[in-house]
């Protein structure tokens, strides 16, 4: 994604009615920043759907979720689908975080489905990935998270239909980021295999995910094919979203 940057903030099973103070602070702020070249989201718990779409309705922030069915409704007690969560609004959906893929056995042919269900309901998937401590250790790390890409995009999906997030298990909520020279690698290898997928594949937003915080995401961002990051944790204070946000208003205006 050439010369803009995408971050989005995951609260993850964080937040009540209150936190809409906090979708109104980070709104705030992105309008005060003017950063062109930044496209800002947040993907709240599900609950918060309809009252942060009213919210970001007044702001250049958009919206997601975190997780979406397969199906567009149906017998599925508990679940979400993705036209449910298109119909307040939101542009994109999480699909295949590593928590998802841990908690709820979630295998890439899964995430595949769920991919492609989004785009049917017309959001943006954001396809997540990435390799455990134990497979970076193994030195399999890129082979690993290379066949992840493979088997968790959906058929005949294009380019400017989806986002990617390389997470590293290991460095998710730990306070451990990756190296930016294991970051710099990852991308590459990524972006390698898109271009032998698509044609115009540098469309492809790539998004670093895993410990960005307000001190690292500036160098983390300066990083060839990181395209923006997917925050957790430091998503949930406006002060160090909002300097993230700035982190990379910094490096593309
Ligand atoms: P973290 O989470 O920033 O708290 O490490 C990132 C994520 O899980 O998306």
């Amino acid at each position: 994604m050439s010369g803009k940057k995408l971050i989005i903030g995951n609260w993850k099973m964080n937040g009540g009615i209150g936190h809409v103070e906090l979708a109104k602070a980070i709104i705030e702020g992105v309008n005060g920043v003017n950063a062109k070249n930044v496209d800002v989201a947040i993907c709240p718990p599900f609950t918060l759907l309809p009252l942060i779409g009213q919210v970001v309705a007044h702001g250049k922030v958009s919206f997601g979720a975190q997780d979406c069915h397969t199906a567009a409704s149906g017998a599925h007690t508990g679940d979400i689908s993705a036209a449910m969560i298109a119909e307040f609004g939101a542009k994109f959906v999480l699909v295949g975080h590593s928590e998802r893929r841990a908690n709820h056995n979630e295998a890439s042919a899964l995430i595949a489905q769920k991919a492609r269900a989004a785009l049917d309901a017309g959001l943006v998937p954001v396809i997540c990935v990435g390799e455990t401590e134990a497979e970076r250790l193994s030195g399999d790390a890129v082979p690993i998270v290379l066949s992840q890409i493979a088997a968790s995009l959906p058929i005949d999906c294009t380019p400017e239909q989806i986002v990617i997030a390389y997470e590293p298990v290991w460095a998710i909520g730990t306070g451990r980021v990756a190296s930016t020279q294991d970051i710099e690698e990852m991308h590459k290898a990524i972006r390698d295999s898109l271009n032998s997928k698509f044609a115009n594949a540098q469309i492809i937003p790539l998004l670093y995910g895993g410990s960005v915080n307000a001190a690292n995401a500036e160098q983390i961002l300066a990083v060839n094919n990181v395209d923006g990051a997917l925050v957790g944790g430091a998503s949930l204070k406006a002060p160090d979203f909002m300097d993230i946000i700035s982190a990379a208003h910094s490096i593309v205006g």
